[in-house]
């Protein structure tokens, strides 16, 4: 729970208050267009500091379900939401673990360097045995995703599943997710995007998914799709601006037949799938060396059985459909 939960937006936030604390600490900020052109939490940093930062209170780890499905407001008008005066509320799940972040606070401020960055998959893990619980990783990481463990007196973080990772193996939160709505991936830079890699495909080509608090400075590497029914004005604060576009680009997926496709694959492999195409209406997803991992058909078929069948099997008059037969 500590390293890997789900809060209910608006009012729900596990450490209490992580995010508004920070939002608060950092103040006002500008964007230019789609360039962020205020200060980071590294740039905003106190004198002697690395980062800006705040330390939770254990009170703030003792609620981690606050808020949860509590709906607000109006929620903005999507074509499934129903006319009625509840079901205009909204709400939403953020779904949480650590960022694996390109730039981590984590790293930047423990004393001991005892939180590393590994190369070759950039997953950041901390090193319990240099460890000394100073506990400056967790005032420094705004997303609060080191947690100080106070049995054995170091922190202790999510690891990305790297044994899992390793041997090509997606994270076990998203192969257990039964909504199949995460995917594990590796992200190219910009310049190096190729629109085959799935990663690369939602970030840098369809600019579907998005970092949390961008602005912050770390370039999170956990990238959500925003939901289409919550008002742009609160997405945009905590996703950045990509928000309007993403939530137009989800609601046409149905006529893009490679991205509904490339949605279809997440959770139809516990594979990391490193290449993937869509054609003649099944989405395919590719290991490293093109072997095919798994086919997924956009349109699953459809069998209608006889209504004699049903009814001949439970020796009764045909006298209506029985789903269970
Ligand atoms: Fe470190 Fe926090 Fe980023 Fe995770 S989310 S890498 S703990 S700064
Ligand atoms: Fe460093 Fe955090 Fe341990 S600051 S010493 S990794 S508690």
């Amino acid at each position: 729970m500590l390293w890997n939960n789900i809060e209910t937006k608006p009012f729900g936030f596990y450490p209490t208050g992580w995010d508004v604390n920070v939002l608060d600490l950092l103040g006002e900020q500008e964007w230019d267009g789609d360039a962020y052109a205020g200060q980071t939490v590294f740039e905003a940093a106190p004198p002697g500091e690395r980062v800006l930062g705040w330390q939770p209170d254990e009170a703030d780890w003792s609620y981690p379900n606050i808020g949860e499905d509590e709906p607000t407001g109006t929620a903005a008008e999507v074509s499934y939401i129903p006319e009625k005066p509840h079901s205009m509320m909204w709400m939403y799940y953020l779904q949480r673990i650590c960022n694996h972040c390109t730039y981590p606070a984590c790293v930047a401020a423990c004393p001991r360097e005892a939180i590393y960055k590994r190369p070759e998959d950039g997953i950041v893990l901390v090193d319990q045995t240099r460890c000394r619980g100073y506990q400056e990783c967790l005032t420094a990481c705004p997303y609060k995703k080191t947690s100080f463990n106070l049995e054995t007196r170091v922190s202790e973080k999510c690891i990305a599943c790297f044994p899992k990772v390793e041997q090509g193996l997606q994270t076990q939160c998203t192969t257990s997710c039964i909504g199949k709505l995460r995917l594990t991936n590796f992200l190219s830079t910009p310049e190096q995007a190729d629109p085959r890699r799935p990663a690369d495909f939602l970030v840098h080509v369809k600019k579907i998914a998005l970092p949390l608090y961008p602005q912050l400075g770390l370039e999170p590497n956990v990238y959500y799709i925003p939901p289409v029914h919550v008002p742009q004005e609160y997405l945009t604060q905590m996703f950045g601006p990509g928000v309007p576009a993403a939530v137009e680009t989800y609601l046409n997926a149905k006529e893009d037949e490679e991205l509904l496709g490339l949605l279809m694959l997440f959770g139809a492999t516990e594979r990391i799938i490193s290449t993937f195409d869509v054609k003649a209406g099944v989405a395919r997803g590719y290991d490293e060396d093109g072997h095919e991992l798994v086919a997924v058909p956009l349109r699953e078929p459809t069998f209608v059985r006889k209504l004699e069948f049903a009814t001949l099997l439970a020796g009764e008059p045909a006298t209506g459909y029985r789903h269970n037969t």
